[in-house]
């Protein structure tokens, strides 16, 4: 028996907006798969992976954003080589996305200054770390000072971490789209030049 297809399964003209859809509801829904995408950045030989939060879709700019920490290991990577890849798996819709882009760092600009102001003590917290993240601890170690462990600071106490926050905007000029169903899958690439969307299937 076939299950009911959603309507983009035979139309690749809805694929995209369904992804920026979806994407928009990980900005804003921590329920949501895709919240949390891993991004990928190259370091010369190896690439490697790590989950961060989805804080931005801007569909109309096609960029994705995301906060870290200016001292981790990802920024000196994107400095050497600026190419971006995000992977996301919404398992209840069963959509896996695959998105190539070029990202900007931005460091004490109106963008950060604007992030900043909405992020929350319990995420600023993490940017109160005096080592960089990655850094070799000799005891086991949150980063911020121990004494916060399992309690919050007042807001005005983490302003100093906004010397460690940056915000990465990625400008995404491909995607690929794979959509598992039972009765046969569905996968397409999407090549994004500027307003021009251009959709083609691909054998899954
Ligand atoms: C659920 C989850 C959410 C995370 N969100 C972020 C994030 O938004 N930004 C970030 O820099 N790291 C985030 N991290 C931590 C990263 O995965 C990673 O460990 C950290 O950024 C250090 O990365 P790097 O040293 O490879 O640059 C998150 C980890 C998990 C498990």
């Amino acid at each position: 028996m076939s299950e009911q297809v959603p309507d983009f399964y035979n139309n690749k003209d809805l694929i995209f907006d369904e992804i920026w859809t979806l994407l928009a509801r990980g900005v804003v829904d921590r329920s949501e798969d895709f919240r949390l995408p891993t991004v990928i950045v190259n370091k010369g030989e190896f690439s490697d992976g790590r989950i961060v939060v989805l804080r931005g879709a801007f569909k109309d700019k096609r960029v994705l954003r995301f906060h870290t920490d200016l001292r981790s290991s990802k920024i000196s990577a994107l400095k050497n080589n600026n190419n971006i890849y995000f992977l996301f798996y919404n398992k209840k819709r069963k959509i896996q996305v695959r998105a190539k882009g070029v990202a900007t760092i931005h460091y004490q600009d109106e963008v950060t200054k604007e992030a900043w102001a909405k992020t929350q003590v319990i995420s600023r917290k993490c940017y109160l770390a005096s080592q960089a993240p990655g850094s070799v601890s000799d005891t086991p170690h949150p980063g911020y000072p121990k004494e916060l462990e399992g309690k919050n600071p007042n807001i005005e106490d983490t302003e100093i971490g906004f010397d460690n926050f940056c915000v990465i905007e990625s400008k995404i000029n491909e995607m690929e789209w794979l959509y598992l169903a039972s009765q046969g899958h569905r996968r397409a690439k999407i090549l994004i030049k500027d307003q021009e969307i251009i959709t083609d299937w691909l054998t899954p």
